[in-house]
């Protein structure tokens, strides 16, 4: 089947190889020239684990290619929407400018084929709405029929989440007649539904449940990790141990044990942006009462990055002129995405109160870079450490999990560490002789009242000039 993607973003460059992967001839269409560039050379403008792989398989095939000219993908008998809907500069909602837009072009050029369908399947997380109203634009145009087919990739297991995902989900205008178009989709992803045997599963409903499964996935798991968060934040006050209360609960099999590690946060492209648009949504539908708990799911987490800073105060005494050496960059591992990076937001608060920070990121440097002006970044995990008085580990990389606190203490001025991802063994770093504190696994309880706990008065207003 001949298809295209509209935007290789992210989301769509790995679903655009993907297709090619599954025997398609697949287009694929973005505005930004250099990235087209560097996807026709077979060279992956982001870090993803077998992603390389797949593009430079779909080139070398002749069935993947890219384009900037939607002239050229009009004759597709399916094109994919993957275009990036960020976070409004004006507010929580949702930016749906690139969307639309790409929505416009592409209406200009689909050819009305009477007797022959066309699919438009919209991939995007967006508001409620949006199909409908896409699809009172496109299907104007004789043979064409919108489909929202929501994405649910993680990043670092893009390809795989994409091939083998958990299920699929396919909104459209009316369940009850939508036959012909489902069996075209089903057509697309044939290879993935029957590799499943029945293992798959493959859920038409309307417009509005499919694109509130995505947002409501995001805004669950988003509340999952600010729930055994916000159990930290109790860890805290009363000296129990989160990583004992996440085990446990983890073995409930009605709450499972996934998306439950206590740490510095959620963080990255999706999750932060989808539950403020999600909550921005519900508002605009006269529902924000039932999403009010979002914001304070969204308000633990930001929490957790100033509790970061407010430890690391509270380890040295203050923060200003301290050498601090950060462990991770990305949101996350095996990922070169720093997009509100909780690592990165640490970074810049340390930095604003006077700490010289150092970084280090086996992969994401370069972002990083681009996002902190005057960032200290430093690739060798060993350099990186050389003198520092306090180490944070920030991002879970595998060979941050895997420091040897032995040889690490070598390396340091003073062996001091902040776990904020919750990997690390408490009493093999404390063996080897470090000063060490943990989010949510207190050595003793704080005593302090929450307000008063983190910063003595002259380091706050030291640290409040700084940031003046
Ligand atoms: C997320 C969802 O997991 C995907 O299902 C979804 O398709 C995607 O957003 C999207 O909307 O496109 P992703 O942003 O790649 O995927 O990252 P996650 O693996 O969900 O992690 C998000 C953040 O949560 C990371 O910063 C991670 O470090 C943090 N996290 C995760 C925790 O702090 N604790 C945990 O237990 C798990």
């Amino acid at each position: 089947m001949k298809i295209s993607v509209i935007g290789v973003g992210y989301l769509g460059a790995v679903h655009a190889a993907s297709m090619a992967e599954l025997g398609h001839e697949v287009i694929g269409l973005d505005v930004d020239l250099r990235r087209l560039e560097r996807l026709s050379a077979g060279e992956s403008p982001f870090h993803e684990p077998g992603f390389p792989e797949i593009l430079r398989r779909g080139l070398a095939t002749g069935r993947l290619r890219f384009t900037a000219d939607i002239d050229e993908l009009a004759d597709a008998d399916v094109h994919f929407l993957g275009l990036g809907t960020p976070q409004r500069a004006d507010g929580f909602g949702a930016d749906l400018t690139a969307l639309d837009a790409a929505v416009d072009s592409l209406a200009a050029v689909l050819p009305a084929r009477a007797g022959v369908s066309t699919l438009v399947v919209g991939k995007s997380t967006v508001p409620t709405g949006t199909a409908r109203r896409l699809a009172g634009r496109l299907e104007q145009i004789d043979g064409v029929h919108l489909l929202w087919n929501p994405e649910f990739l993680r990043e670092g297991f893009a390809v795989r989440d994409t091939l083998e995902p958990d299920r699929i989900v396919y909104g459209v205008r009316d369940p009850e007649v939508a036959g012909p178009e489902i069996a075209m989709l089903d057509a697309v992803y044939a290879q993935i539904l029957d590799r499943s045997e029945g293992g798959v599963p493959r859920l038409v409903m309307g417009y509005e449940a499919a694109e509130l499964v995505k947002v409501s996935a995001n805004a669950f798991l988003a509340t999952k990790i600010s729930f055994i968060n916000a159990m930290a934040e109790l860890c805290e006050a009363t000296g129990a141990d989160v990583t004992d209360i996440s085990r446990a609960l983890g073995m409930d099999d009605r709450i499972g044990n996934k998306f439950l590690r206590a740490g510095v946060g959620f963080g990255g492209g999706c999750l932060p942006k989808d539950i403020r648009a999600f909550i921005a949504s519900a508002e605009d539908l006269g529902a924000g009462q039932a999403l009010g708990f979002l914001r304070e799911v969204d308000a633990i987490n930001q929490r957790r990055r100033v509790r970061v800073v407010d430890l690391a105060r509270e380890m040295l005494g203050t923060l200003r002129g301290r050498r601090i050496t950060v462990l991770g960059a990305a949101f996350k591992p095996d990922s070169d995405d720093v997009r509100d990076s909780p690592a990165l937001e640490v970074v810049s608060r340390l930095m604003a109160a006077g700490a010289h920070v150092t970084v280090t990121d086996p992969e994401a440097l370069e972002n990083a870079r681009r996002r902190v002006e005057g960032l200290a970044a430093v690739q060798d995990t060993a350099e990186a450490l050389q003198d520092a008085e306090l180490v944070l580990l920030l991002t879970e990389w595998r060979e941050y999990r895997d420091l040897d606190p032995i040889a690490a203490a070598q390396l340091v001025s003073t062996p001091r560490i902040i776990d904020g991802r919750t990997v690390l063994t408490p009493s093999e770093w404390r063996a080897a002789g470090w000063e060490f504190q943990a989010l949510g696994r207190p050595d003793a309880p704080t005593t302090l009242p929450a307000d008063d706990r983190s910063v003595p008065v002259a380091d706050a207003l030291i640290d409040a000039a700084a940031q003046a």
